[in-house]
């Protein structure tokens, strides 16, 4: 097993929800089964330990329903629990580093084992040391700080979209706000995303979620595109000099929005999803999302960069 783990043509994938194989099969893949988790309470908070191989979102309901706070805005989003740290998977304002405590994970290039504390891992947006180094680390498992009780801020409905689910679910189960449990924000935050995301348990169609990250650009180019497209939603990051913009507004407002090339589209509930209606290869996805970030290029002169793992022989992007 080290073996076929060192050899650099193995892949190693977890439920290979968030990947698009641009050509050829894979010729070796390895997938971690190990699918336990373990919690230790002390006073108020839970510090939980998940195998690479769990469901995130199993994971999310899980700890929900014991009424454990922090994972609840992570859920019905697909993919594994070692797969989740590799882009720091995040929705509605938080990102798995936020509750990070440590990994274990495995060095491919010198076979052996390793405890990365969470400023080890190069956690941002969408990003990782993982990443950055991939594909030498596999995650094994991870842990994680959840709490008993509720942050200061409960609920956490200030994202676009959420507070007005969260209203029909109150008056729906006659249960004011303070009052939401996680599994209820879990419910709630699921509705979200159903209304907007393909349903991944049930293709077709097959997405990868979005499949370009936000783009982060210098302040200046910002408030020039703001003064230019007043609509276009913007957002703070930790830099001040940077700013994060809507792909999603831009991809849209390129007219790609429910459009459609054979097999391989654009979902028509949001922009940033590339769908796989039936059959399109992934050189043809491949190529329809070049054809898009040339043309938000063109137009506003932002680059998109991919958000999932391209992999296979073929054409890679210089920034993916
Ligand atoms: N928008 C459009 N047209 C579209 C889609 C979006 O104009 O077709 C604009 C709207 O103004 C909307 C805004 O973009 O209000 C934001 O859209 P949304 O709330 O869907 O969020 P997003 O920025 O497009 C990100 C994540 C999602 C995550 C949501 C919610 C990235 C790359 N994507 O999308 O993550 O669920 O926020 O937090 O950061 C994923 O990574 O696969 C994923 C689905």
């Amino acid at each position: 097993m080290r073996a076929f783990l060192a050899d650099p043509r193995t892949e190693v994938l977890g439920s290979g929800s968030n990947i698009l194989i641009l050509n050829s099969p894979l010729p070796q893949v390895a997938q971690i089964t190990a699918a336990g988790w373990q919690a230790l309470i002390v006073g108020e908070q839970v510090y939980l330990t998940a195998e690479a191989g769990l469901g995130l979102d199993a994971l999310v309901r899980e700890t929900t329903a014991r009424g454990w706070f922090g994972l609840e805005r992570l859920a019905e989003i697909p993919g594994t629990v070692g797969a989740a740290p590799m882009q720091n998977v995040g929705a509605y304002g938080v990102q798995l580093s936020d509750c990070v405590t440590g990994l274990t994970v495995w060095d491919r290039a010198r076979a052996r084992m390793a405890h990365w504390r969470p400023e080890d891992c190069g956690f941002a947006y969408r990003d990782s040391r993982f990443k950055q180094e991939e594909p030498r680390w596999l995650v094994l498992s991870v842990g994680l700080r959840l709490s008993t009780r509720p942050p200061a801020d409960w609920p956490p409905l200030s994202y676009p979209g959420v507070h007005a689910a969260a209203e029909a679910y109150s008056a729906a189960h006659d249960r004011p706000f303070a009052e939401l449990t996680p599994a209820d924000l879990a419910e709630i935050i699921t509705r979200v995303r159903r209304q907007k995301l393909p349903d991944w348990r049930n293709p077709p169609p097959g997405s990868a979620g979005s499949f370009f990250q936000n783009p982060v650009v210098p302040a200046a180019q910002a408030s020039a595109l703001r003064d230019r497209y007043p609509q276009l939603p913007q957002y703070a990051t930790d830099q001040p000099a940077r700013v994060k913009l809507s792909a999603g507004w831009l991809i849209e407002h390129c007219g790609w929005r429910g459009r459609r090339e054979g097999d391989a589209g654009i979902s028509a509930e949001h922009a940033l999803v590339l769908v796989n209606h039936g059959h399109a290869s992934g050189a043809a996805l491949w190529s329809m999302a070049q054809h898009i970030q040339r043309d938000v290029l063109a137009h506003f002169g932002v680059p998109l960069i991919p958000e999932p793992r391209l992999l296979g022989a073929g054409e890679r992007p210089a920034s993916g």
